[in-house]
């Protein structure tokens, strides 16, 4: 008897590690649903790619958020396959990020994935099966001055994801937390997009503290390469087939050595080291 084709759902598929991600399920036969605003990104997508679904959907928007869980509610296959991939960053001191832009960043980052995943969830009970795929950063892990917010967001997925992945097992639902490096895909150019120009509009007082923080960051690039977002979409595949995942997973341009020191050196320590590596110890203003 031929298998019935699982259908899974990446959000945020219009580029970087979703598209991939998307690109690289459908290979593997699966029905997928790729989901983010630009719709002709999608489209483009579906066409060069066989088993795509394009659904337009703003994750910031309620009311346009609670019209995709409608549709996803109303599928005729569940969702087995959940990639909550959409996401983006602002940078900007805590003191200089506005709390509308600070709301509307965890609407997409956590608010967003938490309504998809609810409105995934009984199509996958019933089932007794599904992998919930969060990608998370290493971000979520520890904060870069200047990316507090987004940093925050990111924490807020790990706890969502810890707490998950215990609920949801005896359903035979497994959990996942990708947590990216520096991956090299569009995130950067969005990030400065929605930050505008900083420098300009902060208080004189941190200027010192930007610069400092952004020749430190700097640094790290000198010489680097940055793995484009094949190496993340390979990663999320082997969770996803796997017979037992992984409850997290990391890798990218530098995730190796913040998280192996965050785990090994106590808070303060770690304060150190990273108040070092952002170029920020001998700052005084
Ligand atoms: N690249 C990195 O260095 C890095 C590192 C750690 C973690 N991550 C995480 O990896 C994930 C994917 O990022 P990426 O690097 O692949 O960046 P990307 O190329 O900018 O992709 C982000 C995706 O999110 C979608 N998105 C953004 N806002 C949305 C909204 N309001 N509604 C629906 N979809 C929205 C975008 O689609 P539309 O614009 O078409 O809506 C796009 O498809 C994010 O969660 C990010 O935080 C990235």
């Amino acid at each position: 008897m031929e298998e019935k084709r699982q259908t899974a759902l990446v959000t945020g598929a219009s580029s970087g590690i979703g598209r991939e991600t998307a690109i690289k399920l459908a290979g593997k036969g699966f029905q997928v649903i790729a989901a983010a605003r630009r719709m002709e990104r999608l489209e483009e997508l579906a066409r060069q790619v066989q088993g795509i679904l394009p659904r337009r959907v703003d994750l910031s928007d309620i009311e346009d958020r609670e019209k995709f869980c409608q549709y996803l509610s109303d599928l005729p296959e569940p969702v087995s396959v959940l990639v909550n991939n959409a996401g983006y960053s602002i940078r900007g001191a805590i003191e200089d990020v506005s709390l509308n832009d600070a709301k509307r960043l965890f609407e997409v980052n956590l608010f967003g994935l938490i309504r998809v995943t609810q409105a995934c969830l009984p199509g996958m009970r019933a089932l007794r099966f599904g992998t919930i795929v969060n990608i998370s950063s290493m971000a979520g892990k520890f904060a870069f001055p200047m990316s507090g917010v987004y940093a925050a967001s990111k924490y807020a997925v790990e706890a969502v994801s810890d707490a998950l992945r215990i609920e949801v097992r005896p359903f035979g639902i497994r959990v996942v937390a990708i947590r990216p490096g520096f991956i090299a895909t569009e995130f950067n150019d969005v990030g400065n997009e929605m930050t505008g120009d900083l420098l300009a509009r902060t208080d004189p007082d941190y200027k010192p503290v930007y610069q400092a923080s952004g020749a430190g960051v700097g640094k790290m690039f000198v010489n680097a390469t940055v793995p484009g977002p094949e190496l993340i979409a390979d990663i999320i595949l082997e969770a996803v087939m796997s017979d037992a995942p992984k409850t997290a997973y990391s890798a990218g341009f530098m995730s190796k050595v913040f998280l192996e020191q965050r785990a090994t050196l106590d808070d303060d320590a770690f304060d150190r080291f990273l108040t070092e590596t952002t170029g920020l110890t001998d700052l005084k203003v």
